[in-house]
């Protein structure tokens, strides 16, 4: 009974790297033609759940903007736009929130790993998972692409789901996970056993969207490996060049088996150039297009304008709803 509807959400946290893009962006794009018409969420609210920089976050909000436009989200097939700028989201977040138990809330993992190094931690950072149900809820989105880090967040909007419905009529869809097999699979390039990130300070662990190919050549030429000069993918023993190999597959498309079959003969510094070389020429693109939208930001700011005003009337529909439903 329920249109399909995806919907997910990105933070604006500075400028992403390949972890994100193959584990998130990659796919979104891939998605838009699935589906009615999918909504992509820069989460400028979540953003503010740690301490930042105001004029830092307004940069990045853009900068996302740009990024994702570069990598081939297509305004004419999504929604881009600006949580904060859709208000109902907040309120969405609050009426939730007080069918929320802080039992409930108190068991989710990232909370607790999120402020395990905050002396003070804001109230933000705690109910954040609220928010993050309202934005799915909001759009009665049956589909959310997710990383596996997230899945617990998406099950506390699925028991939302339920108690709203339960107690007020049918009125949300349950929404699905769309795991993405590759979120968080892409490691450190400087050590393997963790995964890239963009709160690692070691530089040299990672390649951002935007990187120079002198850049990507040096970081790649740096990767920890190990003394094997065989090309082979076996994540758990071989971490380093299996990382390689597993982005070089995510990149083309192509199972590890297939790249590891096409690399036979090459020692780890010939198939460490020929990933650089694979991944400097898919991302060329993306990083000239990114450098143009970078200046040209009527563009951009008409994009996420449109954004909102094609988010909004979808965000007061249900919004009207609930204010029915809950009696207000
Ligand atoms: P970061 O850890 O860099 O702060 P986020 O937590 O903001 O990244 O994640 C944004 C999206 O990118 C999520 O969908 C997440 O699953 C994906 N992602 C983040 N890091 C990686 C990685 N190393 N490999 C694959 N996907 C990743
Ligand atoms: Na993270």
């Amino acid at each position: 009974i329920y249109t399909k509807r995806i919907f997910s959400g990105i933070q604006p946290t500075g400028s992403i790297h390949l972890g994100n893009y193959l584990g998130a962006i990659k796919e979104w794009v891939k998605l838009q033609g699935e589906a009615e018409c999918p909504l992509w969420s820069i989460v400028d609210l979540h953003a503010i759940t740690l301490p930042h920089d105001h004029e830092e976050l307004r940069k990045n909000i853009y900068q996302m903007a740009a990024t994702l436009l570069a990598c081939g989200i297509d305004p004419q097939k999504s929604i881009i736009f600006q949580q904060s700028t859709v208000s109902r989201h907040t309120e969405l977040a609050w009426t939730l929130g007080c069918m929320l138990t802080m039992k409930k809330l108190a068991l989710l993992p990232q909370f607790k790993e999120k402020s395990e190094t905050l002396k003070n931690i804001p109230v933000g950072l705690y109910i954040y998972p609220v928010l993050q149900s309202a934005d799915i809820l909001l759009y009665k989105a049956t589909d959310v692409p997710v990383g596996k880090d997230q899945l617990q967040h998406l099950h506390l909007a699925q028991h939302l789901v339920h108690f709203f419905n339960g107690k007020y009529g049918d009125t949300f869809p349950v929404p699905n996970p769309l795991i993405n097999e590759s979120s968080g699979s892409v490691k450190s390039l400087k050590d393997p056993s963790k995964k890239m990130s963009k709160s690692d300070n070691e530089k040299k662990s990672l390649i951002r969207l935007i990187d120079e190919p002198e850049i990507i050549r040096k970081t790649i030429k740096k990767a920890v490996t190990d003394f094997t000069s065989e090309i082979t993918y076996e994540p758990s023993s071989r971490p380093g060049v299996s990382n390689l190999v597993l982005i070089h597959s995510q990149m083309l498309d192509k199972s590890p088996e297939v790249i590891c079959k096409e690399a036979q003969g090459l020692n780890t510094v010939q198939y460490k150039s020929l990933v650089t070389d694979v991944i400097i020429e898919k991302l060329t693109p993306i990083r000239q297009e990114y450098i143009r939208l970078m200046s040209a930001p009527d563009y951009v700011n008409s994009v996420l304008k449109n954004g909102s005003l094609r988010a909004l009337p979808l965000a007061d529909k249900c919004w009207l709803e609930v204010r029915e439903k809950v009696g207000f």
